[in-house]
């Protein structure tokens, strides 16, 4: 086992977009694992959206991360040396370790991963956080329905490219997505099977929606908020339900953003709009997790992953991920 690792720190809290200099990488020794932890070489490791809220010094339902220490998040590595009978050298695993080359820590914060069938970054993507997002918001926020007609934006990015292809799969009649290239727009509609797809640089996002839904939308899968946002509560149906999962456009805004301009349609279309956050549904997990494998194994759930290779590039990752650089999920390959 290798005496040094390096991760990556916080060295200072970006204030508008993260830059470089807001992170520093530390080479550092590695402990061996006392009794009852493991040591694990991590293989891939997620960027994800929320990161960015975390690098703020801000009350929120996730710690936010401390100051010339690691950061953290998901990612899946390679049993190194085992002090605990549940897991064995060579067992492939999720934790919560990342942002760096190794880790050590106790076992049961470890998840053993199946291999069969699925890269173990499947459980970063779509057999993971950001696929259970989907299925949580769609199914128990907003209620789905079968024949609902459902808009979806940050359509082709982890969550969003879920969310489309679980609505149809449980039964919605229309899904349209949005996104920010004519290449997303033609892999939603011609790889995954969205009945509609636009690019929202190419025109106000309420014109281009209403567009392809004259009739309205019954649900709306929040990812981007902002004129988004807006544009999907002025075409929604009575009694329509919006499930407010993030607002990526907003996050490294330097001024709290205004909200939508035409909240008075809420009311008068009697909408319900509701956010969540993933974890507090852990008890869906199971269920989604039951559903992909089947819709993974018939075809009618397809994912893509973007990776940018190497530690030293993990920066650029979150910040590509902020510019729209992914195609689904945005992960780091360490090794
Ligand atoms: N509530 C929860 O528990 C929960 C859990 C996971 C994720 N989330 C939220 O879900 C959303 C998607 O997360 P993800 O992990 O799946 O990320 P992702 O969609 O894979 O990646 C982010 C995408 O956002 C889009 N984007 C960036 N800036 C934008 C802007 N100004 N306007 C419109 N689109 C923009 C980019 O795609 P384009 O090229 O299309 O612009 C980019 O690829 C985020 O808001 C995240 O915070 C919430």
């Amino acid at each position: 086992m290798t005496s040094t690792t390096r991760e990556i720190h916080l060295a200072s809290r970006p204030s508008g977009w993260p830059t470089h200099e807001n992170f520093r990488i530390v080479e550092t020794a590695l402990p061996k694992p006392a009794p009852g932890q493991v040591a694990i070489r991590n293989t891939v490791m997620s960027v994800d959206p929320y990161m960015r809220g975390r690098m703020n010094d801000v009350k929120s339902y996730s710690a936010p991360f401390a100051l010339d220490a690691p950061l953290d998040g998901g990612v899946v590595g390679e049993v190194i040396e085992s002090n605990h009978e549940s897991l064995q050298v060579g067992d492939t695993v999720l934790h919560g370790l990342g942002w760096r080359e190794h880790a050590v820590l106790d076992a049961n914060k470890v998840r053993k991963v199946d291999t069969t069938g699925v890269p173990a970054s499947a459980y970063l993507s779509v057999l993971g956080m950001p696929g259970t997002t989907a299925y949580v918001g769609l199914v128990r926020i907003a209620e789905l329905k079968e024949g609902d007609t459902v808009f979806v934006s940050g359509a082709a990015g982890a969550v969003g490219s879920v969310v489309g292809q679980v609505a149809k799969n449980l039964g919605a009649a229309r899904v349209i997505g949005s996104a920010g290239s004519p290449e997303k727009v033609s892999y939603l509609i011609d790889e995954l099977g969205f009945d509609a797809a636009f690019d929202y640089h190419e025109g106000s996002v309420s014109k281009q929606l209403a567009a392809h839904v004259p009739d309205g939308i019954d649900v709306y899968f929040d990812n981007v908020g902002g004129d988004h946002l807006e544009g999907a509560i002025s075409n929604m149906r009575d009694f329509g339900r919006i499930a407010l999962c993030g607002a990526i456009s907003q996050y490294n805004n330097e001024k709290a953003a205004a909200g939508p301009r035409n909240m008075g349609l809420i009311v008068a279309r009697r909408l319900a709009l509701r956010g969540f956050i993933v974890s507090d549904h852990n008890d869906l997990a199971k269920e989604y997790l039951a559903q992909a494998a089947g819709w993974l194994a018939d075809g009618s759930l397809k994912f893509r992953e973007t990776y940018v290779d190497g530690l030293d590039n993990a920066v650029d990752a979150f910040l590509g991920l902020h510019r729209g650089s992914n195609l689904g999920k945005m992960l780091v390959r360490l090794v």
